[in-house]
Formats: C-alpha cells, sequence, structure tokens
C-alpha cells in the first residue's frame, strides 16, 4: 500500500505497449463494489478468496499485461505459485513512513487506519513479498530494467560467476584490448565453474562469419553452459550470435564496456554479424539472459568512443522528448538503456514501436556503407540524426544535435551512398522508410518521402 504501483504500474504499461490491470479495480469492475464495502460487508477472508481468484484469471490470460498487485495478494499461497510460474514479478520499493504518508487513512482503505498498525503489517508481510519478488525496483525505469534483465553491479567481472545464471560452464568472448584492460585470461578463476576465453578481434572486423566459425569450433559448453560477451556492441553481437546458433541456442550474457554498449548495443536481442555486402545481414533474435552494466568500465573508454555513445543517446533523449545529454554519464545510461528495453520487450521483432530507435540510421548506414564502414557509426548516426530532423522540419532538435555531436560532412562517393540506402533493411520497394521527429518525444516510423527530399538530405551530409 502506498509504494506507486498503480502510477507506476500504468506508466510501464504505456511503455511496454502492453495492458494495465490494477486487481483492487478489476475486483471492484467484477464484483460491483469497492474493496472497502467487500471488507466491511463480508470480511477480510471472504475478500481474499475473491481476490485470489480473479487474480488467477488475470494470471492465465493470454495476453500479456502489467498487473498492479493489492498489498495483501501475495498472502495467497496459490497466487504466489502463479505468480512464480506466469509472471515476473517486482518488488516495488518503498520507505513505509513514505507509504503511510501516502496511503495512511486516506481513501478509507481498512488496512490503512492507524500508522503502527500499518508498520507491522508491512513488517509481517515483507517476506511474502521477498518470496514473491524476481527482482527490487524503486521507479519506473527500475522496473523495465529488471524486467529486461538488465543489471547495474560495480566491479562486474570480479563478480561474474554471480551475475552469470545457472552453474554450468563458462565461455567468455573478448576483444584483446578489453581482455587485456580487465585482466581476462583462460586462466580467470570463477569459482569451480569451468571457464574458457576466447580473444576476438577488435572493432567490426569481430562480426565476420570466418570470426564466428572459429569461435563456433573453440566453444565446448553443453546446454547447460553460458556464452559471456565481454566488451564493445562488435563483441557481443558476435557473442550473442554465437549463443543464439551454437547447439540451436545457448544462454548468453552480455557485460557491455562501451557507451554504445551500455545505452543501446547490448539491450533487446538483437545478434548478428556482416557479410562483404552490409552489416548485420545475418543475425538472430536471442534475448540475453542477463545484460551486466558496470558503469566504472567506461573510464578507460577513449574520447572518440564515448562520442560515438553520445551520438545514440543523444538520439534517445530527442525520442524521449528529453535533454538526456545534460545527466551525469550513469544517470544517462540508466536513462537510455530503460528506455530501448521497454520498446523492445514491447516489440521484440521491430515489427512497430522499436522501429523509432532507426531514427537518423536510415541515412547513418548508407554513409558507413559509402565509407566502407571506416566511418565510425557514431559519427555516422550524428550526421543521419541532421538528415531526418532537417526533413521533420524539426529545428530545435537540429540545433541541439549540432550543439551535442558537431557533426562534420564526410567525404563519400555520393552515387554509392545513395545505392546504399536503396538496399537499407527497413527499404520497401525501392523507397527507404524513414523515422521522423517533428516534436520532441513524438517520432512516427514508416514515411514515405518523395525521393528527390532523401536524396537531398543525404547529399547536405556529403563534403565535395
Ligand atoms: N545489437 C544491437 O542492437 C546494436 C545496436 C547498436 C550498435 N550495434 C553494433 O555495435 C557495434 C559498435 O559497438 P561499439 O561502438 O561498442 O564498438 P566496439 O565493440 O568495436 O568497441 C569499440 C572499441 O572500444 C574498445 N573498448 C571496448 N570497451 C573498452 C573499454 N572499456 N575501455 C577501452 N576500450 C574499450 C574495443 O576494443 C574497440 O576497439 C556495431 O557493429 C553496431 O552495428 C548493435
Ligand atoms: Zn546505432
Amino acid at each position: 500500500m502506498g509504494a506507486g504501483k498503480t502510477t507506476l504500474g500504468a506508466e510501464v504499461a504505456r511503455r511496454l505497449g502492453r495492458r494495465f490491470v490494477d486487481l483492487d479495480v478489476e475486483i471492484e469492475r467484477q464484483t460491483g463494489a469497492t474493496v472497502e464495502e467487500i471488507f466491511a460487508r463480508d470480511g477480510e477472508p471472504a475478500f481474499r478468496a475473491t481476490e485470489e481468484a480473479i487474480a488467477a484469471a488475470v494470471l492465465d490470460a493470454p495476453e500479456p499485461a502489467v498487473v498492479a498487485l493489492g498489498g495483501g495478494t501475495v498472502l495467497s499461497a496459490a497466487t504466489r505459485e502463479a505468480l512464480a510460474r506466469r509472471a515476473f514479478t517486482v518488488l516495488l520499493e518503498v520507505e513505509p513512513a513514505l507509504a503511510w504518508e501516502r496511503a495512511g487513512n486516506a481513501d478509507g482503505r481498512p488496512l490503512a487506519l492507524d500508522e503502527p498498525a500499518f508498520h507491522a503489517l508491512y513488517v509481517e508481510r515483507l517476506p511474502l513479498y521477498e518470496q514473491a519478488a524476481d527482482a527490487h525496483a524503486h521507479d519506473a525505469d527500475g522496473i523495465v530494467l529488471a524486467a529486461a534483465g538488465i543489471v547495474a553491479r560495480i566491479g562486474a567481472i570480479d563478480l561474474l560467476e554471480e551475475l552469470t545464471p545457472g552453474t554450468g560452464p563458462v565461455e567468455i568472448v573478448a576483444d584483446g584490448n578489453v581482455a587485456g584492460i580487465h585482466g581476462v585470461t583462460a586462466q580467470l578463476a570463477l569459482g569451480d565453474r569451468h571457464i574458457a576465453v576466447h580473444e576476438v578481434p577488435a572493432g567490426e572486423p569481430a562480426k565476420a562469419v570466418a570470426v564466428l566459425e572459429r569461435l563456433w569450433r573453440a566453444l565446448r559448453i553443453g546446454r547447460d553452459g553460458t556464452v559471456v560477451g565481454l566488451g564493445g556492441g562488435c563483441t557481443t553481437d558476435l557473442a550473442g550470435f554465437a549463443a543464439a546458433t551454437y547447439l540451436r541456442g545457448v544462454p548468453w550474457v552480455a557485460v557491455p564496456t562501451t557507451l554504445v554498449g551500455q545505452v543501446d548495443a547490448a539491450i533487446g536481442g538483437k545478434t548478428a554479424v556482416d557479410l562483404p555486402g552490409g552489416k548485420n545481414l545475418v543475425g538472430a533474435f536471442h534475448w540475453p539472459a542477463r545484460v551486466v552494466v558496470d558503469p566504472g568500465t567506461l573510464e578507460t573508454l577513449p574520447e572518440e568512443e564515448l562520442g560515438n555513445g553520445m551520438a545514440e543517446a543523444v538520439k534517445t533523449g530527442l525520442l524521449l522528448g528529453e535533454p538526456v545529454w545534460e545527466l551525469p554519464l550513469p544517470e544517462l545510461v540508466r536513462r537510455c538503456a530503460s528506455f530501448k528495453a521497454g520498446l523492445c520487450i514491447g516489440d521484440p521483432y521491430d515489427r512497430g514501436a522499436r522501429n523509432q530507435l532507426n531514427l537518423g540510421h536510415t541515412f547513418g548506414h548508407a554513409l558507413e556503407a559509402a565509407a566502407g564502414y571506416a566511418l565510425p557509426h557514431g559519427r555516422a548516426v550524428a550526421l543521419g540524426l541532421v538528415a531526418a530532423l532537417r526533413l521533420s522540419g524539426n529545428e530545435a532538435a537540429l540545433a541541439a544535435v549540432r550543439e551535442q555531436l558537431r557533426p562534420l560532412p564526410v567525404r563519400v562517393d555520393r552515387e554509392v551512398a545513395w545505392a546504399a540506402l536503396a538496399r537499407d533493411k527497413k527499404t520497401v520497394g525501392g523507397t527507404p522508410r524513414l523515422v521522423l521527429l517533428e516534436r520532441p518525444g513524438e517520432p512516427s516510423w514508416g514515411n514515405e518521402l518523395p525521393a528527390a527530399d532523401v536524396r537531398a538530405a543525404l547529399d547536405s551530409l556529403i563534403a565535395d
């Protein structure tokens, strides 16, 4: 009571594009009486029986939903069993004093009439809450992050054993830079668990079929094992795809060590390698069992790599309609990661709202391809944002991008870039489908614009 379940539940449902069910409201709807009326008329045991039956029906509904339970719902063993079977359950943490301030005596809640009794009830129920909880959170971002399996941990690499689900063997994939910085070697001890480290090339060359094949041949785990991708987006894309395909799929954990990885690449389950004809052309959706974000790992990141990540963060801020780039780095990462995670949980296969994350990317990818992938993704995205916002007629956002990212035109072949844009994964029948942003926080996707306008916007990003 008073933890904010209804407010935060509705907010999380909006972000996930799911139905919201407030169990108390559902009880009132189905019985035609308020919770207080049922308590007064029939007594608590009768109320609990009704609550248990309605909770069972809500939890058995085939359509996924965000459900706010009542404060006493978990008193029922049957409901706790249904939660364990059917739900991901988040315990919303709240200071008892604050909960009392919100719920105490407010709207005649039958169990919130005097403060000592309210606190006693909280202490009495806490073990049951803990037993039912798959995760703890205190705000909407925290709920979404928990649901996506994203945890923030300082010193993550020393805690890998604890942070890798299961008890089977672990195989770590890392590039030489990252393995060196973190002292990840084949001798790394991980409790009693078998562990091997596979070193892969740094950067985009890791995402090659030949590297993937070497990795497949080197892996020794069975289905009880876990692949850990430790590094930037190139490493986690490769490791995730190896995990998606090895033995027809084994679990994997992402430990992103770049800003690009922490705000974007390690989140949402897209994994891939490149073909000579284009980036990410062979891949799979394979959701990581866990994403462990250690803000400390960013301390060794070169300035240019931070800039690449900022391009994705600015993109996210524009989609959110919030200047996230003004936040301290750990908060920026948390806000961006939870935004992406929410979209990906709601649209795991990129058939709807997840499309908005492509803002600026249709142009950016075309420039990257025209540059033979020598252009850093962040620089390409910064330019792509300029084109998309210009086509959106959004001067304010354009100014923010210019100020934060200072994009400079690139020297690439215009015809090659235009041809690459026509081959974009989001292009249908030769016409690109663009993400636009007319107002902050209000993106639209699937937009078809006249080819001449799109071409002019692309040309404006290219230096002579
Ligand atoms: N799967 C997705 O949803 C998704 C989303 C966005 C981007 N991506 C992919 O991510 C890739 C780009 O990722 P990236 O920018 O992280 O590149 P990256 O993995 O190549 O890392 C960049 C460089 O930083 C080094 N590095 C990594 N962590 C470091 C650290 N903590 N300290 C010092 N150096 C460190 C790496 O060795 C590498 O040289 C692209 O291939 C892109 O397609 C995937
Ligand atoms: Zn990107």
